[in-house]
């Protein structure tokens, strides 16, 4: 509640700041990472801690908001933050993985400056290095509609945050080792909501009041279904859409993505189950919360309310009632179903084929037969912006190509202003989810069976949902339209984080002969400079 009443008086604030001055107000965060001994699962371990916190601080703001985020890394290791979702317009300087900015050395610190420009909605941040995700240094982040942008909500008397994701007893170096090793990981050892393991997270409610629920999976790989005992969820919003306000039970949430719900506490009071749990998985993994009502005197006891497991039609069901309410506003004062994107005409395809397989008899993951591997240690936007002579990444084919799987550096060569389809196609029995950082993409259709262009006849060019990141269900495909407004170089990956440690990533370069300033930002001043790059302050840095 506290943390309610802060976002509140933030907001108020908020509001006072903006009606003086013009320019789009900065907030400023100090952040020390270290190492620090958690124990979610009754296991002590080696977590990742930003101040202190597992999970990381929240991040509070509003569209257009500037955020500098001064990051201290005390590790042993470099480190990078990458913010899922938040689209770093102009400026893929700021995003935080390997083949776009030099990591924080051990003992260092980088100052990120984003702007959360023309979106809103529920985002998290995460460690990109290593296999740092697995150990913890992820957090929220909101981003609220300006001042005079009507949402399509009802008022709601709380904010809450559920990050939820499977979890390992082990550390990060250890499952790294496995990985690096070339194994596959074992199963996860259980879910944790908000850093916390059975029942560790509770959340207050007020009978009759209505609650915002923002819940993003930043698990390693499973798909999780959401739900809470004896209360139905209103979908309001997904990575920055306004949703049709359809009502849910339970909730598939696959990893990296992030919805938010609202909640009504309109049951008798006591305390109700929040459940969640692993899906398409043979051995069921769930873990539970706590929806508290404040008047009530008795805890959660009887079974835990069941949910979906195996079943993949019931998803992909789900998954197309989502639609965008094209008469909400998004981030401007302007409907969300302004922009036609279905009478606008693609110009190419790319189809993104997933495979696995081994190479030198050692664990890899490809998209269209390449695996990906970080060539040096030059990030390829540094490598492209001081344009490094003898650096040729490799060109990704725009069709899957069979063959043998091998490695390389990955690049999709795309056009600025262009407006493409990328289908993923997965021939595989798990579930991939797909993400591409600097972008927001229209979800057109997704089935099951080999995508051919007939498949394009069902796909819904009036009210798909605008998100970053996307499932592909087993042996199915998942078409998207994306407007590739952002210059830069960002990352495609899947979301199934051993996956893309070993390979399952590439990156888009989105180019321009525009040098404007309107297009792309110059390399930030403060940029650390690494790799065959060092020592190139020399050319002009400024911003
Ligand atoms: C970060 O935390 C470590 C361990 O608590 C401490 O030694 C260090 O001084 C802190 N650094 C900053 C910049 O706060
Ligand atoms: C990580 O786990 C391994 C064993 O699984 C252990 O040897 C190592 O000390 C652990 N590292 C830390 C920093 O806790
Ligand atoms: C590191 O932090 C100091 C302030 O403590 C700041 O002046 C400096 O710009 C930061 N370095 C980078 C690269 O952001
Ligand atoms: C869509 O948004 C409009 C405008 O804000 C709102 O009046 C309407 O209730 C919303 N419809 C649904 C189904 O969410
Ligand atoms: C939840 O929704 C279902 C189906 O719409 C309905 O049958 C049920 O009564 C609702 N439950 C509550 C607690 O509102
Ligand atoms: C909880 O206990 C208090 C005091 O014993 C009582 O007044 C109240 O009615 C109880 N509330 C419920 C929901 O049972
Ligand atoms: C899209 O292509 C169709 C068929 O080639 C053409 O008739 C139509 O004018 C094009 N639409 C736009 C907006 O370019
Ligand atoms: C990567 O692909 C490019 C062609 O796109 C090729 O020239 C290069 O040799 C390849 N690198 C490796 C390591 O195979
Ligand atoms: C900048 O410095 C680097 C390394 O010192 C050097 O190789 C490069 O030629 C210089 N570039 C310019 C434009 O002076």
């Amino acid at each position: 509640m506290l943390l309610n009443k802060l976002i509140v008086v933030f907001l108020v604030s908020f509001l006072i700041v903006n009606s003086i001055v013009a320019e789009n107000p900065y907030r400023f965060y100090e952040w020390n990472v270290t190492y620090g001994t958690i124990s979610p699962l009754g296991v002590p371990q080696q977590g990742i801690l930003i101040n202190g916190q597992f999970p990381g601080p929240d991040i509070i703001s509003v569209t257009n908001d500037n955020i500098i985020i001064n990051v201290f890394n005390n590790l042993d290791d470099d480190f990078l933050i990458s913010w899922h979702g938040v689209q770093n317009r102009r400026n893929s300087f700021q995003d935080g993985v390997w083949g776009t900015t030099c990591p924080i050395p051990p003992g260092k610190n980088f100052t990120y400056r984003l702007q959360m420009k023309d979106q809103i909605g529920s985002f998290y941040y995460f460690p990109s290095t290593a296999f740092h995700k697995a150990a913890g240094g992820f957090g929220s982040i909101r981003i609220f509609s300006g001042p005079f942008v009507t949402v399509p909500l009802p008022a709601y008397s709380g904010d809450f945050i559920a990050l939820i994701g499977d979890w390992y007893k082990r550390n990060h170096t250890n499952l790294k080792a496995i990985l690096d090793r070339g194994h596959k990981l074992p199963f996860p050892d259980g879910i944790l909501i908000n850093g916390r393991g059975p029942n560790g997270a509770s959340y207050t409610v007020d009978q009759g009041q209505t609650y915002r629920l923002r819940i993003s999976n930043v698990g390693l790989e499973n798909s999780l279904n959401f739900r809470v005992e004896g209360h139905n969820m209103t979908l309001v919003e997904v990575e920055g859409t306004h949703t049709m306000q359809e009502t849910y039970t339970s909730l598939d949430v696959h990893v990296g993505q992030s919805y938010s719900v609202l909640i009504t506490a309109d049951q008798a009071p006591k305390d109700y189950y929040i459940v969640v749990s692993s899906r398409f998985t043979s051995k069921v993994l769930t873990t539970t919360g706590v929806l508290h009502y404040s008047t009530s005197n008795s805890t959660v006891s009887g079974p835990i309310p069941s949910g979906p497991t195996i079943e993949v039609g019931w998803s992909l069901h789900q998954a197309r009632s989502i639609r965008t309410n094209l008469t909400a506003n998004g981030p401007r004062p302007n409907p969300q179903g302004a922009y036609h994107y279905g009478m606008i005409n693609t110009t190419r395809t790319i189809r993104l084929a997933t495979s696995a397989g081994q190479v030198n008899g050692e664990q890899r993951y490809a998209v269209n037969s390449v695996s990906f591997v970080p060539t040096d240690d030059t990030p390829l936007k540094l490598a492209d912006y001081f344009k490094i002579g003898g650096f040729y990444p490799g060109n990704i084919h725009d069709v899957p190509i069979g063959g043998r799987i091998h490695l390389n550096t990955s690049v999709l060569q795309t056009d600025y202003r262009t407006f493409i389809e990328i289908v993923f196609e997965n021939k595989e029995s798990i579930v991939q989810s797909w993400h591409i950082a600097g972008y927001a993409f229209w979800v057109v259709g997704m089935d099951g069976g080999h995508w051919t262009s007939a498949s394009r006849d069902q796909y819904n060019l009036r009210d798909a949902v605008s998100r970053s990141t996307t499932q592909v269900y087993p042996r199915s495909w998942t078409a998207i339209y994306i407007a590739l407004d952002n210059v830069g170089i960002w990352n495609i990956r899947s979301e199934f984080w051993a996956r893309r440690y070993l390979g399952q990533q590439l990156y888009m370069r989105v180019y321009t002969t525009s040098t404007s300033l309107q297009d792309e930002y110059l390399i930030p001043n403060n940029a650390l400079l690494c790799g065959k790059v060092v020592g190139f302050h020399n050319k002009t840095i400024l911003n």
